[in-house]
């Protein structure tokens, strides 16, 4: 053999790594399939429990998640689904402050006894009060001077006649001599006794030094009623959760939240499976391991193995299935959802780690399938996005009213996107802008998609939502069985 030749066959055999093989496999989502419908025991759908894991360590009488995006979850949509018995993620795409004043809202508008009440001093004036109270969503508050001295009480009503903005709030409250209190130790149901029977919505609760113990509302007596199935903390404070990022001020933003109460934190990164949200993991479970963390965006067992061995509390599945995505368009990578939470929830059953499907719910029949898939819990963007409780204002097209849904990764959202000296970036979006009909309150979506998973359920025969996760029985249909699965062959009225 000619030694130029031998030299090439040596240099490629040693020195040109070896080529990977392409593989292909099959991947299924949640319109490719139907659970097959199984002999039922359930005489009412009202009978099963759709109680479920969100993390290793955070009950949740239902599996819906409000999605981490800037129109869809702040405090309002965070406090009705967790007054549901669901739980809203807080997104990140604010300030520190901001982030951390929205957490604090959800944590205060619920709980047995508000130990820390919101005071303002009897030197502030009328437009001190209507700067907090829409700081603080708050709609009154107790009069203490700087010892926590109770002095009287503010609310809406004694502002309502629009006085001056420099009139004192001396001036205008409740003072204490008038006030009904209690101790701090009083019972509920003789507090509830004494707001009943002094006609009043507020009872303070003070030590014997006149100091301020704490507070007791009727609207948290009367809330803790009308729902029952609240997600709640050990104090009865509604349950919440927050996003951080992996850059920049991300620690800080953490142990911001965590000082407002915030009861989990969810890493918010496209691609989970990277070193930067494994690290970000593991450094936020060293640094707060009293703090259930949520990871993701993973779609394979081994992005799922990765996140759970660095500690994440809970996974979120899903690359590029939500209605505002184009990360599989723009990028060519993404992986259909059913199998992406079949394959990642098969690994993390291995640890007993719950997933969330992320993404792509379009109905409640998906919710079904992600948890007969193996999830634990699904979150949801758009199709909350129209209701009452995400942020933004409806606006009329063609005399019918929509909302606005934005992309994370969207043009709109990172227009003004810089880098770290300031500069502006190029940005290439993987998301959308978009609008949806306006829905009305998220009470009524929420209803409506428990009520169709509860008879899934029951089609199911299943009166837990654990003995569906994860066994699901699916039949893989073709284009003519997901027309059939339609209304078809009529006009529909609406
Ligand atoms: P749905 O389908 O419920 O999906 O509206 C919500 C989920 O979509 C993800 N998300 C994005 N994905 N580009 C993406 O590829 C984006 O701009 C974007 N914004 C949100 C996210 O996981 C969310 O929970």
């Amino acid at each position: 053999m000619n030694t130029n030749y031998l030299g090439i066959v040596i240099f490629t055999i040693f020195c040109c790594p070896v080529r990977a093989e392409v593989s292909i496999t099959q991947g299924l989502s949640y319109d490719d399939v139907l659970l097959t419908p199984k002999h039922s025991t359930v005489s009412s759908r009202k009978l099963v429990s759709t109680q479920t894991r969100l993390t290793k360590n955070i009950l949740l009488s239902n599996p819906l998640v409000s999605a981490n995006m800037d129109t869809i979850t702040e405090a309002t949509m965070a406090i009705a689904m967790a007054q549901h018995g669901g739980i809203g993620i807080i997104h990140r795409f604010n300030s520190i402050e901001r982030q951390v004043e929205e957490v604090e809202k959800v944590k205060r508008f619920r709980s047995a006894k508000i130990d820390c009440p919101l005071t303002i001093s009897p030197d502030a004036t009328v437009a001190d009060v209507r700067e907090l109270m829409e700081e603080k969503g708050a709609s009154g508050f107790l009069v203490a001077n700087e010892d926590r001295i109770l002095l009287g009480i503010l609310t809406q009503r004694d502002i309502r006649f629009r006085p001056s903005l420099e009139t004192l709030v001396s001036d205008l409250m409740t003072p204490r001599e008038k006030l009904i209190v209690g101790s701090p130790d009083i019972a509920i149901h003789d507090a509830k006794k004494l707001l009943m029977e002094h006609r009043i919505e507020k009872l303070p609760l003070v030590h014997d030094d006149g100091t301020i113990a704490g507070l007791i509302t009727s609207k948290d007596i009367y809330i803790k009623a009308e729902y029952p199935y609240a997600s709640v903390d050990a104090q009865g404070r509604l349950l919440v959760g927050a996003a951080i990022g992996v850059n920049d001020d991300y620690l800080d933003r953490a142990a911001a939240l965590i000082k407002a109460g915030v009861d989990v934190l969810v890493i918010d990164i496209a691609h989970g499976d990277s070193v930067l949200a494994v690290d970000t993991t593991r450094q936020l479970k060293k640094l707060f391991p009293d703090v259930d963390v949520i990871a993701g965006n993973v779609a394979t067992a081994e992005g799922t193995r990765r996140l759970i061995e660095a500690g994440a509390d809970a996974v979120k599945v899903g690359v590029g299935p939500g209605s505002i995505c184009t990360t599989r368009i723009v990028t060519g990578c993404g992986f259909p959802q059913l199998s992406a939470v079949i394959n990642c929830a098969q690994e993390a059953n291995k640890y007993d780690i719950p997933i969330i499907a992320d993404g792509g719910i379009k109905q409640s029949g998906d919710i079904t399938k992600a948890i007969a898939a193996g999830a634990s819990t699904v979150m949801l963007g758009s199709i909350l996005a129209g209701t009452d409780e995400s942020p933004g204002v409806p606006f009329t097209k063609n005399g019918k009213k929509f909302k606005i849904v934005r992309g994370m990764a969207s043009f709109v959202t990172n227009l003004n996107r810089k880098d770290k000296k300031g500069k502006k970036t190029d940005y290439v979006p993987e998301g959308v802008e978009a609008m949806t009909p306006y829905k009305g309150p998220a009470a009524e979506t929420i209803n409506q998609l428990l009520g169709g998973l509860r008879s899934g359920m029951s089609y199911c025969g299943v009166t837990e939502l654990n003995d569906l996760r994860g066994n699901g029985d699916f039949v893989q249909i073709t284009a003519a069985g997901i027309r059939e699965s339609h209304a078809h062959d009529v006009s529909e009225l609406a």
